[in-house]
């Protein structure tokens, strides 16, 4: 089973090669992200409380996303060739939280590929994209403090998956296909 962990700031480029790692692995897709925009959008109770995050560029409690998380994952059944975790874990606790579950299936993290992009190719990214998502945060200002969040609740994460021996950095500049090449490398020698 494959447990690809995708990590990376906003912006880096997670949804975007995760498209390409389905159509290349056949593994599930699991975005944190697309999951709260779907509640929000059905006018659930945890939407109406991720929103009022989400519009600040802050991360949605990690009890209210480690429930969700473990629901989306059982909800795809056992037969399944593995998963790519978009957008999760964001935070230490949300990591533990991930090897929890995964162990109590026999299971671990098969890798966690880590997209590097600099914070002015960033913000240009979710600006540029913002014009079209119809995205709450995908504004400068919001850009900005979700960069923020990432630095200091996010990033902390990186130091915990190289003690795990476990992260594969990218270089997320370039073109798409080039970066999925070398996402290619890096899933294929865990495989
Ligand atoms: P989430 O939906 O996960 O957003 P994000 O992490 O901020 O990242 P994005 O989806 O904006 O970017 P991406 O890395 O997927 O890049 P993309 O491929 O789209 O989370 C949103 C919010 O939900 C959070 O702020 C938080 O509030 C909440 N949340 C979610 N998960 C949570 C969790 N686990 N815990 C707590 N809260 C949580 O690419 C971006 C743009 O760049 C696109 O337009 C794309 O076309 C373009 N692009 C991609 N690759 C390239 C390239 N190589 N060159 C040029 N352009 C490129
Ligand atoms: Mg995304």
């Amino acid at each position: 089973m494959l447990n690809i962990v995708i990590f990376g700031a906003p912006g880096s480029g997670k949804g975007t090669q995760s498209d390409k790692i389905i159509a290349e692995y056949g593994v599930e897709h699991i975005s944190t992200g697309d999951v709260l925009r779907g509640e929000i959008k059905a006018g659930t109770e945890l939407g109406k409380t991720a929103s009022a995050y989400i519009n600040e560029g802050k991360l949605v409690p990690d009890s209210l996303i480690i429930d969700m998380l473990a629901a989306t994952l059982d909800a795809k059944g056992k037969d399944i060739k593995g998963v790519i975790f978009d957008g999760f874990p964001r935070t230490i606790a949300q990591a533990e939280a991930l090897n929890d579950m995964l162990a109590k299936r026999g299971q671990s993290v098969s890798t966690v590929i880590g997209l590097e992009v600099d914070d002015a190719e960033l913000i240009k990214r979710i600006i540029a994209r913002g014009a079209t998502s119809g995205r709450a945060d995908d504004n400068e200002e919001t850009a900005k403090k979700r960069l923020d969040t990432y630095y200091s609740q996010t990033l902390p994460l990186k130091d915990f998956y190289i003690k795990e021996g476990k992260y594969a950095k990218i270089n997320g500049v370039g073109t798409i296909d080039g970066i999925f090449a070398d996402i290619k490398k890096a899933i294929d020698a865990v495989k």
